[in-house]
């Protein structure tokens, strides 16, 4: 079908025009038959590249024509940015386009009401619909991008909001995107939707295994053929540090000499991504010289994008990654090699799933960029191979399973639905999450509903001994603490025990840093903790020993808890931060990488953000100013004396602590400090920026 025979959108067949778009994929048009264009509620189940995101752009532009709205839901912020990026183009036609993937605090949501399409996160979807704006009455199409990720550890979020949007609009669209499920007519059935399917792919992809046991050289192979081409590669393999030993030996191959200068420049810009270089940065600047790079969760965003953006670009022609580069990132790789197909789980070395084979092979042959594609997957033996073949190449993708029902899980979404008045009654609840995909393949075992009332009874008298929700009659209501728990969108354990540990606190007049990033750090949020080394563990008790006066619990009975030892290191790391500790010195003496520092220093400030507002709401009067202070200094890396300066634009740690040696300590210190020593301690032009700023002494 040509885009010219489509019967709506004329602005919107222009910009795809202009694209070079003039033929719909096949699959595109099956889609539009089903009725995607025309409020159809549809799973779209066909190959990577295969287009779906166009196929739901139809769906989107018969939304916004009719006057309605559309929700675009995507499982990562690096997702959402190329998703927010390319559905920039429909402002053209008028239509405001809207990113949100920032703060979870459904209170400070502030309220946007003239925008059209909105990609945002799944937590921070349902986030902004726990504080129910008013626009979210005009919403008409709900799309879930990745929808197979339903059965991950983040796919009960999914469930709710559909359920939700369902429930408070009757009508609404739905789509759900993917290519990997085995029980694609089940979701169907569950969202009343209509199944899509197709093998169709715009280029062909050729799924290989091959017996490589000496690893290395024939990856080697294989980048040095692809380069000859002018092919580029992925590589995938289980860890961090196999994606670095791999992308270093690629880099001796110096894959792409005639763009030498280039790689200089990337490799320059790699390096200054932080103020000091760590290992890992000079690693990576040294890979990027020779062609090459590794991707995974450790690299701070500017490398990531940098990065990637080399690799469309065809100037880095290899990476080697983790797998989570394979979540529907469109990276123009002719061929794709996975090493690995086994990964590290907590009862050793596990199988991969066949839809995470599919996923990472998925990403060879991407249109526009390659006419072929191939995925090499490596096997041991030839009788590996054998298996290879028959289980990954051959293979059915498995069928998707709700987690929902687990008790962490349930009890998060029980507190939020009765929050934010959605259900108000058991039996409501329990007609609510009958209307999810865990209550719909429940109730196709004829098993939902005894055991769910079990379950349910069991989380509402939880919450309710927590203090966080009240029966009155037959009546479920939060508390003025459950609703903002709910808000805060923290696990109700956590609360628990923040409210549990901080009350001792403030009794027992034990304020110390230490002992509040200990009770911090004990949260799922916070989860996975530093591991300490076997031979460091009687060191890392002897400390905690020696420090149980100033803790906020008592350490008798925990010795054989290796989840407090864990959390302890955690929480010593955090302290060097908040005590002016470099981050290069961090990074070292704690063997993390930079990536997973910024991570969890993120997750920290927002806990000590839901602390400080949590044991402010129980009038703890002086943990909450305590927390509040501690969210400063975790923000900035500071001790308490320099929360003033920071408050400064411009001044960061570095900049705060000059200045505070030298006696100048608050901004009205600044206004009257002498401007030759001003602009020594800050440099020129930051002096005069700071000493402009009409806001300064506000
Ligand atoms: N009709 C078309 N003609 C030409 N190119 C197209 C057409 N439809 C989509 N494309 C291009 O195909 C590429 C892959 O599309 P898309 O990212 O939507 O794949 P996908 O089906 O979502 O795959 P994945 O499952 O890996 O996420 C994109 O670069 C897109 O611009
Ligand atoms: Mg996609």
């Amino acid at each position: 079908m040509r885009l010219d025979e489509l019967s709506f959108g004329e602005k919107f067949k222009k910009i795809l025009a202009a694209e070079g778009i003039q033929e719909l994929y096949p699959p595109q048009e099956q889609a539009l038959k089903a009725g995607i264009a025309e409020g159809e509620s549809i799973i779209l189940c066909t190959p990577t590249a295969s287009g779906k995101t166009l196929a739901s752009e139809f769906a989107i532009i018969h939304a916004l024509e009719q006057g309605g709205k559309a929700v675009y839901v995507v499982p990562l912020k690096a997702l959402a940015y190329e998703k927010y990026t390319d559905f920039k183009k429909y402002e053209t036609m008028g239509f405001r386009v809207l990113m949100e993937i920032g703060d979870l605090d459904a209170k400070k949501y502030s309220h946007k009401p003239d925008y059209d399409i909105m990609v945002a996160t799944a937590e921070k979807c349902d986030s902004i619909m726990r504080s129910r704006p008013d626009w979210f009455n005009s919403v008409t199409l709900l799309i879930f991008d990745e929808i197979h990720l339903i059965a991950s550890d983040r796919g009960p979020v999914y469930e709710i909001i559909a359920a939700k949007a369902r429930k408070l609009l009757p009508g609404i669209q739905v789509v759900g995107l993917s290519a990997t499920i085995g029980n694609a007519g089940e979701v169907a059935g569950w969202l009343d939707a209509k199944l899509v399917e197709s093998d169709w792919r715009p280029v062909q992809l050729r799924e290989w295994a091959v017996v490589a046991a000496d690893g290395i050289n024939s990856i080697k192979k294989i980048v040095k053929d692809n380069a000859s081409k002018g092919g580029q590669v992925l590589v995938f393999v289980n860890s961090r540090r196999s994606a670095e030993a791999v992308a270093e030996q690629l880099s001796e191959l110096k894959l792409n000499p005639e763009k030498k200068e280039q790689l200089s420049e990337l490799s320059e810009k790699i390096l200054s991504a932080l103020p000091n270089p760590t290992k890992q940065c000079e690693r990576l600047a040294l890979c990027a010289k020779g062609g090459s790079a590794f991707h995974h969760a450790g690299l701070v965003n500017s490398q990531r994008t940098a990065i990637e953006d080399a690799f469309r670009q065809g100037l880095i022609r290899v990476i080697a990654a983790t797998p989570t580069l394979a979540a529907g990132v469109n990276l123009p790789a002719r061929t794709v090699v996975i090493r690995d197909l086994h990964r590290f789980e907590a009862d050793g070395l596990e199988k991969i799933p066949v839809l995470e084979y599919k996923q990472m092979a998925g990403r060879a042959g991407r249109p526009k960029y390659d006419k072929e594609g191939d995925s090499i997957a490596f096997a041991k033996s030839e009788d590996d191979r054998e298996f290879v073949e028959e289980h990954y190449i051959n293979g059915t993708v498995e069928d998707l399973h709700s987690l929902l029902g687990s008790e962490p899980v349930l009890r998060m979404h029980v507190l939020s639905s009765i929050a934010s008045e959605f259900t108000k009654t058991e039996d409501s609840l329990l007609s609510f999450f009958a209307t999810t995909f865990y209550g719909y393949q429940y109730r196709q075992g004829g098993r939902f509903e005894k055991e769910f009332r079990k379950t349910l009874a069991k989380t509402i008298k939880e919450l309710s001994e927590w203090g966080l929700i009240e029966t009155a009659e037959r009546f479920l209501n939060a508390t003025p603490l459950g609703r903002r728990v709910s808000e805060l969108y923290i696990d109700p354990m956590t609360a628990k025990t923040y409210i549990d540990l901080f009350t001792k606190a403030e009794k027992q007049g034990k304020h110390g840093s230490l002992a509040y990033l200990e009770v911090l750090c004990d949260a799922a949020e916070m989860r996975p903790h530093l591991r300490v080394k076997k031979e460091d563990e009687s060191t890392v008790w002897a400390e905690a020993f020696n420090l149980e006066e100033d803790l906020l619990r008592e350490l008798d009975g925990f010795d054989l808890d290796f989840e407090f030892l864990n959390r302890f290191k955690t929480a010593k790391m955090f302290n060097h931060w908040i005590n002016e500790t470099t981050e290069q010195q961090i990074l070292e003496d704690y063997n993390i990488p930079p990536g997973i520092l910024n991570q969890k220093l993120q997750n920290l400030e927002w806990l000590a953000y839901a602390a400080g507002e949590i044991t402010r709401l129980i009038k703890l009067r002086k943990t909450s100013i305590l927390l509040s202070n501690l969210e400063m200094r975790v923000k900035h890396g500071i001790k308490e004396e320099l929360i003033p300066l920071v408050g400064i634009k411009g001044i960061g740690r570095v900049r705060a602590r000059k200045l505070y040696n030298a006696g100048i300590k608050t901004p009205a210190d600044i206004k009257k400090a002498d401007i030759i020593s001003l602009k020594k301690l800050l440099g020129e032009k930051t002096a005069e920026k700071i000493l402009n700023d009409p806001t300064l002494c506000e």
